[in-house]
């Protein structure tokens, strides 16, 4: 097998809808370069308050932005002693022990091999009684508040278009724009592609906590991953259509300037 070429970096810049897209010949050059950006805001958050506040995401996606991230730390190039994170969803009910949890897998990919102090490190609670989670995801929009805000929010995008588990609805775009963290239930195309974790569709949870759309949408920077042609569609609706709360991720387009898509060319076959 031949070595790939090393691809331009990066291969294309487009603008579309007040974000910056940012295009790579693939997805392992794509997670490096979104780490240099990850990298660099924390140092500016750190520089200018002496600390930083990320918000953090799961899934397959940013898998090798992870381990960009701890090899940096690793050669002494990043320190999380002063980071505090939080996290964008967790599945409900869900043991912190479960390896389908959002919480193990952080652990694993990230929080593990890196000083981050554990109790900086947030994460929506998959074991909060029922009763007490409406109150828990408030309390969790109150202590991103008051801990100055998201420097930083990482996400992907589902098929379907979601941000974090902000599923699509028919709901007016204003409501959605003001939705804070709570309870959910998963749209049947997140079951569909959790099904991969959870081995059959019927297995896979159907409700989750996420971050609410407002949250996200307040963070001071904001970087989304895509990669292959699974989700070029959603990118593409995100970035061209209309803002709608059909495809929560049109709903990036509320905030421009802030929003960095970091693509490898699958992705963004519906752009180019
Ligand atoms: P994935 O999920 O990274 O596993 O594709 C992304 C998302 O659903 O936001």
């Amino acid at each position: 097998m031949h070595a790939p070429a090393p691809s331009p970096l990066p291969a294309r810049n487009l603008e579309h809808a007040g974000a910056s897209i940012l295009v790579f010949g693939d997805a392992a050059t794509a997670c490096h370069a979104a780490a240099d950006r990850f990298a660099d805001t924390l140092g500016s958050a750190l520089q200018e308050r002496g600390r930083a506040v990320l918000g953090l995401a799961t899934g397959a996606t940013p898998v090798r932005l992870y381990a960009s991230l701890v090899a940096r730390h690793r050669r002494g190039e990043l320190s999380f002693a002063d980071v505090a994170t939080y996290n964008l969803d967790e599945f409900y009910p869900i043991s912190p022990f479960d390896p389908k949890s959002y919480r193990f897998y952080m652990h694993r990919h990230l929080f593990e091999h890196v000083d981050l102090a554990p109790n900086r490190a947030h994460l929506l609670d998959g074991t909060v009684p029922e009763a007490f989670v409406a109150e828990h995801a408030a309390q969790y929009d109150r202590w991103i508040a008051a801990d100055g805000g998201l420097d930083l929010q990482l996400l992907g995008i589902g098929r379907n278009g979601h941000i974090g588990f902000n599923e699509p609805t028919d709901r007016p775009v204003a409501e959605t724009l003001a939705l804070p963290t709570r309870l959910v239930d998963l749209h049947p195309i997140t079951r569909a592609d959790a099904s991969r974790e959870f081995g059959a569709e019927e297995e896979v949870i159907p409700r989750a906590l996420t971050l609410g759309v407002a949250p996200i949408l307040a963070a001071r920077a904001i970087l989304v991953l895509a990669f292959g042609s699974n989700k070029a569609d959603a990118v593409a609706r995100s970035l061209t259509g209309a803002m709608t709360s059909r495809v929560p991720g049109s709903l990036l387009q509320s905030v421009p300037g802030k929003v960095t898509w970091f693509l490898d060319a699958e992705a963004a076959r519906g752009l180019l």
